[in-house]
């Protein structure tokens, strides 16, 4: 298929990514001179619905700017992992970090000022209804309380292309759009909210290959302008092949393997084998 590829869209200069030292509170910790701390880290994280054990001990963490893919077969945990990050979910042991801050024991209230820095795309969009196109992506813009009509409508002009979605579209109401389409704009409005993170639950599904190359060009674009941090739930490999740096592979309730895509390709471990195979990365004989 040969789509042209559009040229990169120039976000508004007043829409950079917000200073982490500009917040309203400022941890030392935030900014590490020396090492580069990770974003987001899970230390030894367990969790249990009764006797369903589903994470056992599971540590990773995703720094700076990386795209980390979640790989695993269905009801692993992949989707409970992205919950205890934005704290929907708590672990019964182990520790959850956010730009250096331990957020395990955060209150409702705290996991507020977190869920302003990472966002999740969820898989239906979650937009809103009744609201078209335009206003969904404005949603976060008017919360802020801060910006004039003038702004919001620039910026969110911006958003949707940068998304690419069609100016058209912006006065439809999310039913009157594709599933592609509701996931870009409900990127769009993750975007809106200017977090440093965002995380994305199973993007491709039930889209076709071209949108779903289109949304991993998205993915990407937003790693390489903005910087963003971003942790992608998947079970496409093509797709996580393009976008990973990293990958976390789970698998009965344990991180099974933790490095880059490469390494995980060109390891031994049957389990992995048998992941890849059937997901015809490696072909018998290939
Ligand atoms: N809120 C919940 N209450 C009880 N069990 C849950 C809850 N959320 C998820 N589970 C269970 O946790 C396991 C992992 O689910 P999930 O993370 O959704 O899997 P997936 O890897 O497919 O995203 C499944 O066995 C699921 O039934
Ligand atoms: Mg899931």
């Amino acid at each position: 298929m040969t789509q042209p590829e559009k040229p990169p869209i120039e976000i508004p200069q007043d829409f950079g990514h917000a200073p982490l030292d500009g917040g309203e509170e400022s941890h030392g910790a935030q900014h590490p001179h020396h090492h580069p701390q990770p974003y987001i880290a899970f230390e030894h994280v367990y969790k249990a619905f009764g006797d369903n054990v589903v994470l056992d001990d599971v540590s990773f963490d995703v720094m700076p700017g990386e795209v980390l893919c979640i790989l695993g077969r269905s009801g692993v945990g992949k989707s409970v992992s992205l919950q205890h990050i934005v704290g929907f979910l708590k672990p019964d042991k182990g520790h959850i970090k956010i730009a250096g801050e331990d957020i395990t024991g955060y209150d409702d209230k705290q996991m507020q000022t977190i869920r302003r820095k990472v966002t999740m795309v969820f898989q239906n969009g979650a937009l809103f209804d009744s609201l078209s196109v335009r206003e969904n992506v404005a949603f976060p813009l008017r919360e802020r309380g801060e910006l004039r009509e003038d702004q919001i409508q620039q910026i969110v002009t911006g958003l949707l292309e940068m998304v690419g979605v069609d100016e058209e579209l912006a006065e439809d109401l999310p039913s009157e759009l594709s599933t592609g389409m509701k996931r870009s704009v409900a990127i769009a409005r993750a975007l809106a909210a200017q977090p440093e993170a965002i995380l994305y639950d199973e993007p491709t599904t039930m889209v076709d290959p071209l949108i779903a190359r289109l949304l991993g060009d998205l993915i990407l674009k937003l790693k390489r302008q903005l910087k963003l941090t971003s942790i992608v739930v998947t079970h496409d490999m093509r797709f996580a092949q393009r976008l990973a740096d990293r990958v976390l592979f789970l698998h009965q309730g344990k991180a099974h393997f933790f490095g880059t895509m490469d390494e995980m390709k060109h390891s031994n471990d049957e389990v992995l084998r048998q992941f890849l195979e059937l997901d015809q990365l490696i072909l018998p004989g290939a």
